[in-house]
């Protein structure tokens, strides 16, 4: 039986439900409803002062607004992606797996931004002073005029936002904060939502801009980050893949700015150093392209971004073929898979299939269609693309090559890395000053892949 006032929370998506169960019947996460206590009765509140009635004022649309004044926090990467620098009473939260970098990233942010003049603290609730302390010296960070405090209960943390004013503060993580008006346990959706609310209200009355970490947690034991999602006016998330140094910081939500910016960084020694040109990077640039390779001319935010794809087509050795595939999407694998053997002939039904972006990207554009399909084909037909060739183009269940966005930006970028050829659809012709090889059909691409004429 539930007792007076318990509800039953999803730790993944943040349902209530009355009745415990199993299985969440909102996101259907097994074992992710922990009961939690609601807040205490309203009377233990005193009202919001700033709930007081006041008349409603409109606004013309084409009223001026002035735009929000920006802080420039030095880490360039970073504030692109938060639309260039941080909005002075924002509140962004900062997702990622344990591990990836998320502290570190936001410590080096803090600092550079301390050190060009603005006011910075960082809260860790998961780490002491003197560990804070000594990975800012690590990084050579260390003079850096940052307030570090180590602190968990939103009380004393929002105390000490009022006592003090500043420009910027860090609370890592969102997770570890309890507020004492609620009884549910630290990491619960109860008291994450308390806590983010507090701070994102805190944000907006001191003007004071907040970032806060959220780990993201498969196993659903403590509240994802998407519980709070809707409070904050930025969504960031942190992402790499295990054993390559990049990290790609991806925003996923943006109130002041474009959401499909990604800023690049690489982990070393002395912490993240940024990438400001990201194709040199992610181009296996040594020795010959084997057959299976094929360079996509991608476009990653407002930056165009070169990225090899790399297949492998073998003989299966057991009844169901395997498909495997890192930093694509598999859905979009097997339609590419299912038009290159329905509409070229191409059979690649018994045999396994494995796609690879290089370095640890994630692509997601429909432009990259067209790449996997040429890597695919030269895996399977044994053949190399030329060495000097980039690929780009969406193709549809019909076999067409589509045209796609900013192809002037992606042969620019190729040419600046010296390839010469680009291979993608028709409307691609004259388009820049390299030797473009349109096509309108999957089919055609895939002759010459197998035919090796690119003359
Ligand atoms: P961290 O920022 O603590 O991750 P998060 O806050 O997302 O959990 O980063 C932890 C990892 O980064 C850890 O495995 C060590 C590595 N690291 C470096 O490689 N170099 C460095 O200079 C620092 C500070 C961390
Ligand atoms: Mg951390």
């Amino acid at each position: 039986m539930a007792r007076d006032g318990a509800v039953y929370a999803c730790q993944s998506c943040g349902a209530v439900q009355t009745k415990w169960a199993g299985q969440c019947p909102a996101c259907a996460g097994w074992n992710t409803l922990v009961e939690e206590l609601q807040a205490r009765p309203p009377g233990a509140m005193a009202p919001s002062k700033t709930s007081k009635m006041r008349g409603l004022a409109f606004e013309g649309l084409a009223d001026q607004t002035p735009a929000p004044p920006r802080i420039a926090t030095g880490v360039d990467e970073f504030d692109r992606v938060c639309g260039g620098g941080v909005v002075p009473g924002s509140a962004i939260l900062l997702g990622g797996d344990p591990g990836v970098g998320k502290s570190t990233l936001l410590l080096q942010v803090a600092a550079q931004a301390a050190l060009r003049g603005a006011r910075c603290a960082y809260i860790s609730g998961e780490e002491a002073v003197e560990q804070v302390r000594a990975r800012a010296q690590r990084m050579g960070l260390g003079d850096a005029p940052v307030k570090l405090a180590a602190e968990t209960a939103l009380r004393a943390i929002s105390d000490g936002l009022k006592r003090e004013a500043f420009d910027l503060v860090v609370i890592d993580s969102i997770q570890t904060l309890w507020s004492d008006a609620h009884e549910a346990g630290p990491g619960s959706v109860t008291q994450v939502r308390a806590a983010a609310g507090e701070l994102v209200r805190l944000a907006k009355s001191r003007g004071v801009a907040i970032v806060l970490v959220g780990h993201v947690t498969k196993e659903g034991t403590i509240a994802g980050p998407r519980v709070i999602e809707h409070m904050v006016d930025a969504v960031l998330s942190f992402e790499g893949e295990r054993g390559y140094p990049f990290r790609i910081l991806r925003g996923a939500k943006n109130r002041f700015g474009a959401t499909d910016e990604i800023g690049v960084f690489e982990m070393g020694d002395a912490g993240l150093a940024e990438v400001k040109n990201p194709s040199a990077l992610f181009l296996n640039t040594s020795g010959e392209r084997a057959a299976g390779a094929a360079v996509f001319a991608g476009i990653e935010g407002s930056r165009p971004v070169l990225v090899e794809f790399q297949a492998l087509v073998a003989p299966s050795a057991y009844g169901t073929p395997r498909r495997a595939v890192v930093g694509w999407d598999s859905g979009r694998l097997a339609m590419v898979l299912a038009v290159l053997e329905a509409r070229c002939g191409l059979s690649l039904g018994d045999r396994d299939v494995y796609l690879n972006v290089a370095g640890g990207l994630r692509i997601t554009e429909p432009a990259a269609d067209l790449a996997a399909a040429a890597a695919l084909a030269s895996s399977a037909l044994d053949q190399a693309l030329p060495q000097d060739c980039v690929v780009f183009g969406e193709i549809s269940l019909s076999g067409e090559v589509r045209s796609v966005s900013r192809m002037e930006s992606r042969l620019k970028e190729a040419a600046k890395l010296g390839f010469r050829r680009a291979l993608g659809p028709a409307e691609m012709d004259g388009a820049g000053a390299m030797a473009t090889t349109g096509a309108a059909r999957l089919t055609d691409v895939v002759r010459r892949i197998g035919d090796a004429s690119w003359d």
